[in-house]
């Protein structure tokens, strides 16, 4: 067995960690053995990375920092949780993951994509999700979901257009690879996303079984 990788991706407020438990019941009650895991963080040593990433603090933070603190984070997560969940045949359920870095740091702060590839190339190798959930919604729903959940994280506190550009470039990335990417409907009151997951669940755990 060798494991199947997916990744729950979009912008705050989107429902990725909600679903990712629902998702995860589901496929456990089908008899997958499921790893929950999230990004940036995931070890010990990389959730501190993520801290780091999260905080907001009074020194900015230079984009080419906080780009490489993600993959640094990536490279431990990967190391010691990621590659031997998959390698041990297990469905590895990874709350964001590269794709989020193409929209953060690539739209949001407008880093060049192709540096963003040379680092995925590095840290990753070959390695790609199977996977990967794009949960879809008009940014200010999304907000206003995650400003009810309390204090604003660094990311939380960027202005509209920032997530705009998150939003589009996940789109972008999902049109163009329309076999790896499956795209949800967020915006819909959670038993209707829910219905979607249900929808894609064979084809999950077809995946899984391999
Ligand atoms: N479809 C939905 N409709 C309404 N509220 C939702 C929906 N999905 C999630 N929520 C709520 O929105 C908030 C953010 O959800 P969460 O799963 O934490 O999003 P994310 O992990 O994508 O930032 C939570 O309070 C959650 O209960
Ligand atoms: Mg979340």
């Amino acid at each position: 067995m060798s494991g199947l990788f997916i990744t729950l991706e979009g912008p705050e407020g989107a429902g990725k960690s909600t679903n990712r438990d629902y998702l995860a019941e589901r496929l456990v009650s089908a008899g997958c053995e499921v790893l929950l895991t999230r990004e940036p963080g995931g070890t010990p040593l990389a959730e501190r990375i993520r801290e780091l990433l999260l905080e907001p603090s009074a020194e900015p933070m230079a984009a080419d920092t906080e780009l490489l603190l993600v993959f640094a984070a990536r490279a431990q997560h990967l190391a010691q949780v990621i590659r031997p969940a998959l390698a041990a045949g297990k469905v590895v359920l990874c709350d964001r993951f590269t794709d989020a870095t193409y929209a953060y740091q690539g739209g949001g702060r407008g880093l060049s994509l192709e540096r963003i590839a040379l680092l995925e190339n590095f840290v990753q190798g070959s390695l790609r999700p199977d996977l990967t959930l794009v949960f879809d919604l008009p940014v200010e729903i999304g907000l206003a979901r995650a400003a009810a959940r309390g204090r604003l994280d660094r990311f939380e506190q960027e202005a509209q257009g920032f997530f705009e550009a998150v939003r589009q470039a996940y789109l972008v990335r999902a049109r163009q690879a329309p076999e790896r990417y499956r795209l949800l409907d967020a915006a819909q009151p959670l038993p209707a996303v829910q219905a979607q997951l249900d929808e894609l669940l064979p084809e999950l755990l077809e995946r899984a079984r391999g």
